[in-house]
């Protein structure tokens, strides 16, 4: 643990616990919902460990009661959660679906009926497979069917939700989906990637747009996961141009064009062989920009580069040890370095690390939130993802009930939550913080083998048992005290 003393947040500092829909809705073929593209990949990819699928997840379609009943006694003010699209317009566009639209209906009403309220999330990675088929996001009419159905959400739970959230991580969307493929919809297509990562920042433009046409004074947000990048000899040139290379591909594409309406310089001369960037026409600049209400930041871990090794002083080239480039590795950075940085290297950790095999650096949260801070004054910061997968074990104690003493991921919220307490300290004005995840879900390509959540789910009964990391948060979320 890294603090000393204990910490007192703002009594206006929101506590909230986050999940996404595919991760957790299961029913997937009721209510009339259609296959999304994780659908289709889990199914038919052979990418997802052990086969698993989003077909019942959490079963949260049905259990939802149950799960507001867990964040009213977490005593969480707000709930993050995400629209699951072909749920309420089956085929991405057209009309919306009743019966979708009336399971979010009650979810909602049910949370600000209990003081909850919920931030939403159009996008968290799960597009209609019928609009992947006519291209996905590598083409401008998936953009634009985004915003129209942000405006049938707007329309329709406008009167519901608190802060409406565009997209979630579209990095993962455009360079996990369309380069490396390790996500759905699973295309190696680097020239794709990048017109990927164009056609979500107009998506997010278009979408606020139409969200603010229906409701004026609505809270549009877009949450990133940014990169903590370190260079392995800070004194190399080379590995600086590494750091480089992957905060353009990775933080600045989309943070320059979101808050300042451009694209930089050096991601495009650093992509020339893969794309001439024609897809940003006139004016598509100008509607990406606009006010954000708050920039969410998912924060995990750091990650090390450096250049490629000179050949040794034999002509033998120097050992890489365990290092990966971007083709072979698992870490979340490593994946843009597919369109246009395939000689950065990306340098093991030493120390602690979670199941993912994320190394644990709270430094970078605080780091992350006072760079941004500086690099974007006045716009308010969120921490709408921060957590950790660990090897939970389930005891069972005197009384026969079933228990999870997770110290490794208490300890893991503790430092991260003082990390954010730090950059208040420093006057970042950062303004919430939601712990991933309520509950233990879909990890994506990991299927059910990587857990999340501070609320234990058995795959086999669907029952939920809180961690303790759950009763540690519910006492940080209805205190608002850290203890040392
Ligand atoms: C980011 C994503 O938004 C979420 O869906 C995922 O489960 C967590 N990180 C953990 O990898």
């Amino acid at each position: 643990m890294t603090s000393a003393t204990a910490r007192t947040f703002p009594s206006d500092f929101v506590w909230g616990a986050a999940t996404a829909a595919y991760q957790i809705e299961g029913a997937a073929a009721e209510g009339g919902r259609t296959p999304s593209i994780w659908d289709t990949y889990s199914h038919f990819s052979g990418r997802v460990d052990r086969g698993d699928s989003g077909d019942v997840a959490d079963d949260h379609y049905h259990r939802w009661q149950e799960d507001v009943e867990h964040l009213v006694r977490l005593g969480v003010s707000a709930y993050r959660l995400s629209i699951s699209w072909s749920r309420v317009i089956p085929t991405g566009r057209g009309p919306v679906n009743p019966e979708g639209v009336a399971f979010y209906r009650r979810l909602l009403t049910a949370l600000r009926e209990r003081g909850i309220r919920p931030w939403v999330t159009l996008y968290h990675w799960d597009l209609p497979q019928e609009l992947e088929d006519e291209g996905g996001w590598p083409v401008r009419s998936t953009a634009e069917a985004f915003a129209d159905y942000a405006r049938a959400m707007a329309t329709e739970l406008g009167d519901l939700v608190e802060v409406w959230t565009t997209l979630n991580e579209p990095w993962c969307s455009a360079y996990l989906g369309y380069a490396s493929g390790v996500h759905a919809p699973g295309r190696h297509e680097p020239a794709a990637a990048l017109a990927a990562v164009h056609h979500l920042n107009l998506a997010h433009g278009l979408a606020a747009r139409e969200i603010r046409t229906v409701l004026p004074d609505a809270k549009v947000s877009v949450t990133l996961n940014l990169h903590v990048l370190r260079p392995a000899d800070p004194s190399s040139a080379g590995d600086l141009d590494a750091v480089r290379r992957i905060d353009a591909l990775g933080n600045r594409a989309f943070l320059a064009p979101l808050l300042e309406g451009e694209y930089p310089a050096d991601l495009l001369a650093d992509t020339a062989s893969v794309t001439d960037w024609s897809f940003v026409r006139d004016g598509d600049l100008a509607v990406v920009r606009t006010p954000l209400a708050a920039l969410g930041v998912n924060y995990y871990s750091t990650t090390t580069v450096r250049a490629p090794e000179v050949p040794g002083a034999d002509g033998a080239p120097a050992s890489r040890g365990a290092e990966s480039t971007a083709a072979d590795g698992h870490r979340p950075s490593e994946h843009s370095a597919w369109v246009g940085s395939e000689d950065v290297r990306f340098v093991p950790h030493d120390g602690p690390s979670t199941a993912m095999g994320w190394n644990i650096d709270p430094a970078g949260m605080t780091e992350l939130l006072v760079d941004l801070a500086r690099r974007y004054p006045g716009v308010p910061l969120v921490v709408t993802e921060n957590g950790a997968a660990f090897d939970d074990e389930v005891t069972v104690d005197g009384a026969g009930a079933a228990r999870v003493h997770d110290e490794r991921r208490v300890a893991y919220f503790h430092d991260h939550v003082d990390a954010v307490g730090a950059a208040l300290d420093a006057g970042v004005d950062v303004r919430g913080y939601f712990a991933w995840s309520l509950l233990d879900n879909f990890e994506w390509g990991w299927g059910y083998s990587k857990r999340f959540g501070i609320i234990r789910v058995d795959y086999d009964t669907l029952e939920r048992v809180w961690k303790d990391s759950a009763h540690w948060f519910r006492r940080l979320a209805t205190t608002g005290r850290l203890p040392a």
